[in-house]
This record gives C-alpha cells, structure tokens and sequence, in this order.
C-alpha cells in the first residue's frame, strides 16, 4: 500500500526517533522505519546495555571496599546472570517509553526492512521507500518528500580476524553474555574497549588490552590516557599499546592468539577475544545505488553542512555520517537535518561543544580542544591541572583519584578544553558544556558559587588556578 510522507527516517534508533520528535514539533507529517527494535544500538547494544553493566560492577565495587565505611558484609560474589536480567529490565523499560513517545507523538512507525527506491511510478525522483517484511505480507511503499538517513553503525572487523561470535567477539556480543570468561583479549583500546575492560575487570576477569596506535584512547587528551592507563594497570588490566594483532587460532577450548610488538612477534592464551577497532556504517542493502548519494573513503555517507547527502531531499545523520559517533551527537545532527527541512532556524554549535564520555571505573570526560590540539592549532595556551585530592567531598566519598584539566586560550581567557577523570565525572562534564555554550572565560567559570562540600568545586579551584589564584592542591 502507499502512504505520503512529509518526511520518512530510515532507522529508528537514537538519532532517528528522536529526529521524528522534532519533525512533529515543526509540522511534520513523520514515519520511522525500523527493521529491529526502536531504540536501536544505543537503547539495545550500547550506551544503556553497557552501562547499567557497568553500574553492576560499580555496585560490587562498592560493596567490596565497604568495610572502609564502616559496612560489615560477607564476602559478595558477582551474578551475572542477574546483572544481564537487570540490564534487560533497564532497557524493556525505556523501550516501552520509545514506543509510548511513537504513539504520543502521532509518529507512523513501520516494523520491517527499509530500502530506498529510484525514481519509479511513485515519484520521478529517488527517495521513494520501500518497506519489506519478514512475513508474507505486502511491500508498504511510502512516499515522502524527504528522507533521512539514520540507519547506524556495526562493529568493524579486521581484515585477518573475523568475529565468530563464540569465541571471537564484538561488542554486540558481550551485551548478552551468558558466562564469564576467565580471561579476555580486547583488540582495541578505544572507548569500547575500555569500557569492557573496566567491567569485565572489575567483575573478576583477566584483561589484556592490545592497541595499535603509541597510545590508547588516541582522541583524548594525553595526561588523561597516561593517568587512565595507570588506574587500569593498577587494577591488574594488562595494557600493550603499539601490538598490531596477526591472528587468533582456536586451540581446545581457548584461542592463541598472535601479535606484533615492536618489530617482535609475541602470543598469548586466552578464552575470549573482543574485536573493538571501530565501526562502520550501516549502508549495506538499504538502495544506495537507486540514488546519486555518495561515500566517503571510509564508507561513511558524504554529506554538506545541513546533513543533504548529494540527493538535497534525502539527509543523513549520526553513526551513518561518521566523525563522532555518539548518540548526543546524532541527535543534534538529526535535529539540524529537519530544522532545515522545515526552514526553522536552530542554534549551530561546532565539535567544540559535544562532550565525550567513557563510562569506566574510573570515568573519563571531556569537551573541548586536548593539549596536543591546542599546540598543533598553535595557539597560545595555559594548563592548570586539579586533583581530586584538593576537593574535600572526594575525600567524603573515598574517591580521590583522578583530576581536572583545563585549557585556555592566554590571549582571550576563553576556555578550550576541559578534561576530568575520576569518580561520577560523566555527569560533572555538562557543566562545563554549559560553560561552552555560554562562551564563559575562565574568570566567569571562577566566580561561579558552586556548593560545598561538592565535588563541582573542582571547576572553581581550576578555573581561579589557571587565573594564578590556586586555592587547595
Ligand atoms: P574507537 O575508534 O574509539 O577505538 C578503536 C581503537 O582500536 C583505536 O584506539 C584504534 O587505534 C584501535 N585499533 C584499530 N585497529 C587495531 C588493530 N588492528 N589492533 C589493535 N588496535 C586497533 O572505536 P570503538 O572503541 O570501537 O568505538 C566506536 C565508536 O563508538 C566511537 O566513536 C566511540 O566514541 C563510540 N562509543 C561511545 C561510547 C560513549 O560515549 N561512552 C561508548 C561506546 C562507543
């Protein structure tokens, strides 16, 4: 049957669902295709899943270390089992409220596979969509005068190693973990492998990190990934940076796996191993070649400032566009992409202003230019670094390891990049996306009150640092 859109959205995770809000909001008549469930990596494979894990093995942490508080407990064992069924129960939840807000919305939602059609009977332009089912029942066909894109990622596999899914893992994989590995080799230190780094140590599995690059988590600031590669060590994480992996050989029940360190050839033994190199976009069978739209070298859709692939009316936003690959991120995207469908003009904001998180123990965060982009776009710059052990509520909460970092420019006292690592500091970074989107200096950031005892003081005692009044520390 054929139905006509103002707008249809291929893909109806994070970036896409919430696309169709705002296209509602400004007038939109909206449909979201979806092949699986609403929500998508975010809400199924990623940011939810993984860190209601992570909040799992913060839990039994904490509950190890409580003695320190005064809090007699038995020895506790991790259940992962539980921890799964939890997760599951974090995510059923807010996919009930993603349909719900579908509903309320009045958005038309299509369960089935979306692909796009060239000009055809139904319009003498690409863009036509046409959605297959599973069962024997007929092709829906829309019709909308726009489209977006937002169909995602999926983990990248190396050329020599390809996931089996039993033993060779991607991060997909791990979300439904049924047993605990005793060891595992995570090919990757980015932010997914950290992450799984920091949970599957902390819940009592042995973990070897293998990175190609000089240093993991390359896109960070280098005092945060020296420091944040301490605390791993420090909790028996095994971290080998320059080791390009050659293969992984099954051998009974564990795997051999073999890499290059240094111009030497080294192997190691474990049960499992995460393949966590990247991902890349999902534009397999979704009707690319019915259209003019074009690819970059990665595979990732080419798209101009307004997110218009090179067919104008067709749009493409989020891990389908490449660059940050974050749901934030995609969110914003999608929310420009229909503002300028509509003509409604929005707020822009540049790569400046998007914070970036990694939900380990401890936790990493920041917005901003790092130190080594600060110097390479030559500007004339002040650092001033904070430690936790200034700030009196992290002494109260038992967790003084870790920092704040601040960049600014000299000339202007406009603040460039604001780093943190240590406990909570995920939430802790919006304030200082805040700070960016008001455009505050230094000086403003320092006269802020801030509540004490809180560990948001760490933002006053950075900010008057940097402007030669250092108070604790
Ligand atoms: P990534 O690009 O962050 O890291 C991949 C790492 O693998 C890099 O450090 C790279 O040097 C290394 N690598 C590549 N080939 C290798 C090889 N052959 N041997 C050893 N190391 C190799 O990608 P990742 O971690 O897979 O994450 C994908 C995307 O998802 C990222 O954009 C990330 O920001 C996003 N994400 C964000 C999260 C968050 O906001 N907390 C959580 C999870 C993912």
């Amino acid at each position: 049957m054929a139905h006509n859109y103002d707008l249809v959205i291929l893909g109806g995770g994070t970036g896409g669902y919430m696309t169709a809000i705002r296209a509602v909001q400004l007038g939109l008549k909206t449909a979201v295709v979806e092949k699986d469930a609403l929500g998508g990596t975010c809400l199924h494979k990623g940011c939810i899943p993984t860190k209601a894990l992570l909040k799992s093995a913060n839990v039994f942490q904490q509950v190890k270390s409580a003695a320190a508080f005064g809090v007699e407990t038995t020895e506790p064992t991790f259940n992962l089992v539980q921890a799964i069924e939890r997760k599951d129960n974090v995510v059923a939840s807010l996919h009930k409220g993603v349909t719900h807000l579908m509903k309320s919305n009045q958005i038309d939602v299509y369960q089935g596979y979306g692909r796009i059609l060239g000009p055809s009977i139904f319009s003498p332009i690409a863009g036509t969509i046409s959605v297959e089912y599973d069962d024997d029942r007929e092709n829906d066909i829309l019709i909308p005068k726009n489209v977006v894109i937002a169909t995602g990622s999926s983990p990248a596999e190396l050329p020599a190693l390809k996931a089996d899914h039993e033993d060779i893992l991607t991060s997909d994989d791990l979300v439904n973990l049924t047993n605990l590995p005793a060891s595992i080799v995570i090919v990757g230190g980015g932010v997914i492998g950290i992450e799984w780094a920091s949970f599957l140590q902390d819940v009592g599995v042995e973990v070897t990190i293998l990175e190609a690059q000089d240093h993991m988590l390359p896109m960070f600031d280098q005092e945060v990934t020296k420091q944040m590669k301490r605390s791993l060590e420090k909790k028996g994480i095994t971290v080998i940076e320059q080791a390009m992996i050659e293969r992984a050989t099954k051998t009974g029940s564990s795997l051999q796996v073999q890499y290059q360190h240094k111009g030497e050839t080294h192997q190691c033994t474990t049960d499992k191993l995460l393949m966590a190199v990247g991902r890349k976009a999902n534009t397999y069978k979704i009707g690319l070649e019915n259209t003019d739209i074009e690819l970059d070298q990665k595979g990732f859709i080419s798209v101009n400032q307004n997110f218009q692939t090179k067919e104008s009316h067709i749009y493409a936003i989020g891990d389908v566009i490449g660059g940050r690959q974050l749901a934030h991120v995609a969110t914003y995207e999608g929310k420009k992409a229909v503002e300028h469908i509509a003509d409604v003009a929005g707020s822009t904001l540049s790569d400046q202003e998007i914070p970036s998180c990694i939900y380990s123990n401890p936790e990493v965060a920041m917005i901003g230019l790092t130190e080594q982009e600060a110097k390479q776009d030559g500007y004339d710059y002040q650092t001033e670094k904070i430690s936790l052990q200034a700030i009196g509520k992290a002494h109260v909460n038992g967790h003084t390891d870790g920092f704040m970092k601040i960049i600014i420019d000299t000339k202007t006292d406009d603040i460039l990049g604001i780093h943190l690592l240590g406990e909570h500091v995920t939430e802790l970074i919006g304030q200082a996306s805040v700070a960016k989107y008001f455009d505050s200096s230094a000086l403003e950031l320092s006269e802020v009150i801030y509540p004490h005892p809180s560990v948001s003081e760490i933002f006053g005692e950075a900010a008057q640092a940097v402007q030669g009044r250092k108070n604790h520390g």
